[in-house]
């Protein structure tokens, strides 16, 4: 059953043949809870090219939205970005069908092609600044290494002052809308955020070396189109400006309460904690795992100045939620953060010094001591909490901004 999908037109000689993924609420442990885009596109030139592919099991939908302005096998170039499966997954479909001349990748991304997909697709390197003239069309080439995997990179279509972002400057959203600016401005931002803060993050200091970068080479860019969520074409500086301001991490006076509770003694600590800080000044968001994803609180770390994470003591350990969020937070390598730990127990109290050894390895800077509660806080205890908080806040207001 062939369904209707049909190609959208983003400039005279480009078009997005890629598609809608309404469903999805996990991305490798980011809950995409608005679901996503796997965006391709169709570059109608001389020598007609397809830019990324889709994920597995939406393939038909790009050939269809693709035969929507051309017989799919009179494409003659498919250049991949970046070999993650998402956007390569279908290139091994791909190549089958179209039988293109050329399929083109950075060096690594050859090499990670044939990793995943073995020998038999044959894929050209371009270099990093390489310009390929295909017909009427001028395709430049810049390696984006680590932003995010080795093989990374985005391609400028010069005619249409188009940037092929790949990656950078998406979001997972799942929109029957194209572009940015028909999207509600709330969403948007909300969802640029929370990319950011779950893919992004790890790589900010390459990314203020690549924002200076293409500063540098002066290269006019009046489209950015992204492999996920809507295309920018009004105020296409706006997402790489968002971008430096959210790589630079300065603290602000946002601080994030994390903790999970077995008997609801971590929850009053925690409650204790959020109100020493909001006392010292700080603007206080405390997450409870079970009611947030790691990848909220994740999202609400970005551009925060403290991090307090509690636990419960279960089997000796912090407890399995806490371990989790705090594996997925430090794996993003925040900076800039002071903070603290906290928790109950019964016996032997193991959950709060586990959570603070973890806090040390994410280089936060702990303010006070570990306040531990046993089986159920007392004023003293509580009264700990709130000096904690109360004294993180008061380091964070002298030097984070509002
Ligand atoms: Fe959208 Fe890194 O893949």
């Amino acid at each position: 059953m062939a369904e209707p999908f049909e190609a959208v037109r983003v400039t005279d000689r480009v078009w997005w043949v890629g598609a809608v993924d309404w469903s999805v609420r996990d991305f490798h442990g980011y809950q995409t809870s608005r679901g996503t885009t796997y965006n391709a596109y169709l570059l109608m030139a001389d020598t007609p090219v397809l830019v990324d592919t889709v994920k597995p099991g939406f393939q038909e939908e790009m050939f269809a939205r693709i035969a929507s302005v051309i017989d799919p096998s009179r494409i003659r170039v498919i250049v991949s970005n970046h070999s993650e499966m998402d956007h390569s997954g279908c290139l091994p479909a791909a190549a089958a069908r179209i039988r293109p001349d050329r399929i083109l990748a950075s060096t690594i991304g050859v090499r990670t092609l044939r990793e995943h997909f073995g020998t038999d697709l044959a894929v050209s390197p371009v270099a990093d600044g390489e310009t390929l003239r295909l017909g009427n069309a001028t395709l430049t080439f810049l390696e984006t290494r680590m932003l995010h995997w080795p093989d990374s990179m985005v391609s400028y279509f010069a005619e249409e002052r188009l940037l092929f972002s790949q990656d950078a400057f998406g979001m997972h959203l799942a929109t029957s809308e194209r572009f940015a600016d028909e999207v509600p401005d709330d969403v948007l931002l909300a969802e640029a955020a929370k990319y950011f803060a779950n893919i992004l993050l790890p790589f900010s200091p390459l990314i203020l070396k690549l924002l200076d970068r293409v500063k540098g080479l002066g290269i006019p860019i009046e489209i950015v189109a992204p492999d996920h969520g809507p295309i920018w074409r009004k105020d296409p500086g706006r997402m790489p400006a968002l971008y430096a301001k959210w790589a630079a991490q300065e603290p602000s006076r946002k601080a994030v309460v994390v903790y999970d509770t077995m008997w609801q003694s971590t929850a009053a600590m925690a409650r204790a904690v959020g109100e020493g800080l909001a006392r010292g000044g700080a603007s206080v968001k405390i997450h409870c795992l079970k009611a947030s994803h790691r990848s909220d609180v994740a999202t609400d770390l970005l551009g925060a100045g403290a991090l307090l994470v509690g636990s419960s003591t279960l089997n000796n350990h912090l407890l399995p939620s806490v371990a989790d969020t705090l594996t997925y937070l430090k794996g993003l390598k925040p900076r800039n953060l002071r903070g603290g730990a906290f928790g109950s127990h019964g016996w032997s109290g193991e959950g709060a010094k586990q959570v603070r050894e973890v806090l040390e390895a994410m280089k936060v800077e702990l303010d006070g001591e570990t306040v531990s509660a046993r089986y159920v806080p007392t004023a003293e205890d509580l009264q700990k909490c709130r000096d904690l908080g109360l004294r993180v806040a008061e380091r964070l207001t002298a030097g984070g901004k509002a």
